[in-house]
């Protein structure tokens, strides 16, 4: 009956109990087992046995117990290497920094020399040297944020030509890439938005002119748009800093896109920043950045540029 029972037993504490129910202070082994100096031999040596038995049957039980609730516990903890695994949710480069990076390449391969500037810049280098001093009708063209000391927010990465020319005197070769700021926003427009502008400057005698400016933008464009048919065109436009002053289309399937601005730096320009515009001339062109990523990657609205939202990054292909 005993023996039944202790094989029946699903868990330690239901063994245990049934081993304290016979071998305890109160069990029946326990009480049978008092009785033994009464028994005579042959009964004696049956009691024993029978003792002996209980007792390995109780050790061995334990051990089938403890076995079973090893393995259910490890049955619960296997890996089902099988599963699907949770979808990786990993971050990209922002197109226009992975563009950045892009033009960063094109533009060091050319010999151009990547320079920054602040984003809270002085008149002068906005402004004032770049030939459009105040009261100047171009600066109208741009709506330029002023901050109360005097200051504006850049409107144009143009100042850091002017600081570059500064820095480094002529001849040089530099390109620079920044946040501007206007008060503008609509689907093509961002109140804050990139440019990259470029500046080429070199004695008179390497006499560098628009030519040399559009040649350069179109090993710009084959690389960058990954394209070998790149069709360019020029169209005559004004800035207060060069003089001519272009604007350059790209064709882009049968229509003519905007692709950059330029022109051939003013003398005024050149001067402002000491250098002598009898022995030195040079380009100048910047790119509205923004709207050359949406280009290349087929984006529609600027505004997603800064909303930050991991799922259209993932909408941009990268
Ligand atoms: N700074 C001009 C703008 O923001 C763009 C530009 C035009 C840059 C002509 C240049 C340039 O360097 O030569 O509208």
């Amino acid at each position: 009956m005993t023996k039944e029972e202790i094989k029946n037993t699903k868990t330690l504490a239901e063994l245990q109990e049934l081993y304290t129910s016979v071998f305890g202070k109160n069990g029946t082994m326990t009480a049978r087992l008092k009785e033994m100096k009464n028994l005579d031999n042959d009964a004696r040596a049956k009691l024993n046995l029978e003792n002996t038995e209980l007792r390995e049957l109780f050790k061995s039980r334990q051990a089938e117990i403890e076995t079973a609730e090893l393995n259910a516990a490890l049955a619960g903890q296997r890996l089902d290497v099988t599963l699907d695994a949770e979808p990786e949710n990993r971050g990209t480069l922002h197109p226009v920094s992975r563009s950045f990076k892009e033009a960063i390449r094109i533009f060091e391969s050319l010999g151009y020399t990547l320079m920054t500037g602040p984003e809270i810049e002085d008149d002068w280098h906005n402004f004032t040297a770049l030939n459009t001093p105040a009261h100047h009708p171009a600066r109208d063209m741009q709506d330029t944020f002023f901050l109360p000391n005097g200051n504006v927010m850049r409107t144009q990465t143009s100042a850091i030509q002017i600081r570059a020319m500064e820095k480094l005197g002529a001849p040089l070769k530099i390109f620079a890439i920044g946040n501007c700021y206007r008060k503008e926003l609509d689907a093509t427009h961002s109140a804050m938005f990139d440019q990259l502008e470029g500046l080429h400057v070199d004695t008179i005698e390497k006499n560098i002119n628009l030519s040399d400016l559009l040649g350069t933008m179109r090993v710009f464009a084959s690389k960058f748009f990954e394209r070998d048919d790149v069709e360019l065109r020029i169209r005559p436009s004004y800035f207060p800093f060069t003089d001519p002053s272009i604007e350059v289309d790209m064709k882009w399937g049968d229509k003519w896109l905007e692709l950059l601005c330029g022109g051939m730096v003013h003398p005024n320009v050149l001067r402002n920043c000491g250098i002598d515009p009898d022995k030195y001339q040079g380009f100048a062109f910047g790119f509205g950045w923004d709207r050359l990523v949406m280009l290349k990657y087929g984006l529609g609205d600027i505004r997603a540029f800064t909303d930050s939202d991991v799922r259209w990054l993932k909408t941009c292909g990268f």
